[in-house]
């Protein structure tokens, strides 16, 4: 009954979607499950095609499985459907919690007009953090009470412990940043409005820790911070960012702010291993560190101070590198060494 979670190791746009994009097609899941809310932007690129997605799960690319928003995680309804008719995923697919929130207009509005919150903290102004408040004072709305959802609504964790129970497979995807956007074990007070750890994760599905196989922590091969607020050790000047060539991205996928860059940064990896005592790490973007590396999909096919690099870091944190992102391109480059064996 394995219950993977996957969660950042650094500030955000790690490659997470990437990452459950891959596993929806290798392992097809029964359930995935999205925690967070609509501050965050994964990627998915397959067949050809890109999807930006806020709030649906990234394992859509696999049509036999489930897809879930956890009681934990905040929508909005608007973006929901949108991402719904976007990813082809009307009927039967898509299930909300009766007890995930509801963003409404206001909560935008109170945070755009926020300075402290715009200007200096540097929100991505989804109106996240401001229904994050509204449920603390237990006044935000739950999906159970919009009549819009009703065809949605489920019982996320009966329906995740009952699968588990069958033996089947649940992926649950982290988000809103990595590990040091966490409000509690992050880079305070420039941090996102919940805990993006996966002990953080795993409390918004309502499912047992125990219960938990697999925590797979996704490290981008360097490492970026979107906008300008909050420290970011080893940060380059951005001639140094643009000379590095696949390292310039484009800006935010939610606010299109400029990512700031460092490179791989140990020190940080071992304090997010610390956090999240992950059984398996992923690399992604690994393309940029060696451009060799683009596309491949074996072991074997990487250059030797590729796989050198991948062996060091796995030694130094002391947990398998089981999963290497070789490309933007599409969710299936990705070696995959569940199914190889490090060595020469
Ligand atoms: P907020 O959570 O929208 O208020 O934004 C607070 C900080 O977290 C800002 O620096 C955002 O850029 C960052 N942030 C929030 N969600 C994400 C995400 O999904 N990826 C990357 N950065 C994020
Ligand atoms: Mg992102």
């Amino acid at each position: 009954m394995p219950l993977i979670v996957v969660v950042g190791g650094w500030f955000g746009d790690e490659g997470k979607g990437k990452v459950v994009s891959y596993l929806g097609l290798a392992d097809k899941p029964s359930i995935c499950i999205r925690t967070g809310s609509i501050n965050a932007g994964h990627t998915v690129n397959y067949n050809g095609r890109t999807w930006k997605l806020r709030i649906l799960p990234s394992c859509f690319v696999n049509k036999t499985t489930r897809l879930m928003i956890a009681p934990g995680a905040l929508l909005k309804i608007d973006v929901l459907f949108k991402e719904i008719e976007e990813t082809g995923s009307r009927g039967g697919r898509v299930w909300v919690d009766a007890n995930a929130g509801v963003i409404e207009d206001r909560h935008v509005e109170s945070e755009r007009s926020n300075e402290y919150l715009m200007k200096v903290i540097g929100s991505t102004g989804q109106g996240v953090g401001a229904a994050m408040v509204d449920r603390v004072l237990r006044v935000l709305k739950t999906a159970k009470e919009f009549p819009e959802l009703r065809d949605l609504i489920t019982d996320v964790s009966k329906e995740v412990n009952e699968e588990l129970d069958r033996g089947g497979e649940v992926i649950v995807e982290g988000t809103q940043g990595g590990t040091f956007l966490s409000l509690y074990h992050g880079t305070y007070p420039f941090v996102t409005s919940r805990d993006t750890t996966a002990a953080g994760v795993i409390s918004e599905v309502g499912v047992s820790p125990r219960l938990v196989s697999d925590i797979i922590l996704v490290f981008k091969a360097y490492v970026t911070r979107v906008g300008g607020a909050g420290e970011l050790p080893g940060e380059l000047s951005m001639e140094e960012v643009v000379a590095r060539g696949g390292w310039a991205e484009r800006g935010g996928t939610v606010t299109g702010r400029p990512r700031r860059a460092a490179p791989f940064n140990m020190d940080l990896a071992r304090r997010a291993v610390m956090l999240n005592r992950p059984t398996q790490i992923a690399i992604t973007k690994f393309d940029a560190l060696f451009p060799d590396a683009r596309g491949k999909r074996r072991w074997a096919d990487l250059p030797v101070e590729a796989r050198r690099w991948l062996e060091n870091v796995s030694e130094a944190l002391r947990v398998p590198i089981t999963l290497i992102g070789t490309g933007g391109e599409d969710s299936m480059d990705m070696i995959d060494m569940r199914r190889e064996v490090m060595g020469p």
